[in-house]
């Protein structure tokens, strides 16, 4: 393995936040005092691994993310779906790059722990991502809400971001998601296509991702129980 991989950073902080009922974007209301996108960022920013941050966000936000120098940072535009913003991202990535991660800015409690786990079963299985056993159990329906088929708890996780993989398998995955019309919510769904392993990483149930109003609150007390 490679003394120090590359790893381009796509940080997504492209969405419109429909349902915080804001007219700002979820990602940019403050969160300790700081835009919520930036608590990652910020996070990333301060890894040696770090060989790029990538931002998709609206040209109106670009002002807010300052890297430290030594670190390259390039903006991408936001597309209509969440994967037209991972695949207009990835176009900026250096052709030499060793792994691209792809990030939620919506994720703003991510712990550097976990972010070095995935990173290093990465680095092993050539593409990873972070998630939390389900403690809920989880039924699947028909289209009239009758029950098909209640799933084995034991073997589903809730997926969270950041997700990593080497860049030829989101490329290739891409290409066939493309090719065959296929919508993807997350980014290993493009290496599963590939029939390529996928590692999951326990993570934490404190990263959540801020849909609502209420996860706002749940997040600032998440920051305030770590503080103490
Ligand atoms: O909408 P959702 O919460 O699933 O979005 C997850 C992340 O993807 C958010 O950080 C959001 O800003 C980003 N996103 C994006 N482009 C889109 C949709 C969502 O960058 N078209």
């Amino acid at each position: 393995m490679l003394e120090k991989p590359r790893i381009s950073i796509i940080l997504l902080a492209g969405g419109l936040g429909g349902r915080m009922q804001s007219p700002l974007p979820k990602q940019f209301l403050l969160l300790d005092d700081k835009p919520i996108a930036l608590h990652s960022f910020d996070l990333f920013a301060s890894l040696r691994n770090c060989y790029e941050l990538i931002v998709v966000c609206d040209p109106h936000y670009r002002d807010l993310f300052s890297p430290p120098q030594e670190i390259p940072l390039r903006f991408a535009d936001p597309g209509l779906r969440r994967q037209d913003s991972v695949y207009h991202g990835l176009q900026f990535c250096s052709p030499d790059t060793d792994f691209v991660c792809v990030h939620d800015s919506a994720r703003p409690l991510l712990e550097k722990e976990d972010l070095l786990r995935l990173f290093e079963a990465a680095f092993a299985h050539g593409a990873a991502v972070l998630g939390v056993p389900v403690k809920a159990t989880i039924k699947s329906s028909d289209e009239n809400h009758f029950v098909k088929e209640t799933l084995n708890r034991n073997e589903l996780w809730e997926i969270q971001t950041p997700q990593i993989a080497k860049p030829s398998l989101f490329h290739r995955g891409f290409a066939l998601a493309n090719q065959k019309g296929i919508d993807v919510t997350d980014d290993v769904s493009l290496v599963e296509l590939l029939n390529h392993p996928v590692k999951i990483v326990k993570g934490s149930y404190e990263n959540i991702k801020i849909t609502t109003p209420e996860d706002l609150e749940i997040a600032k007390r998440f920051l305030e129980h770590a503080k103490v």
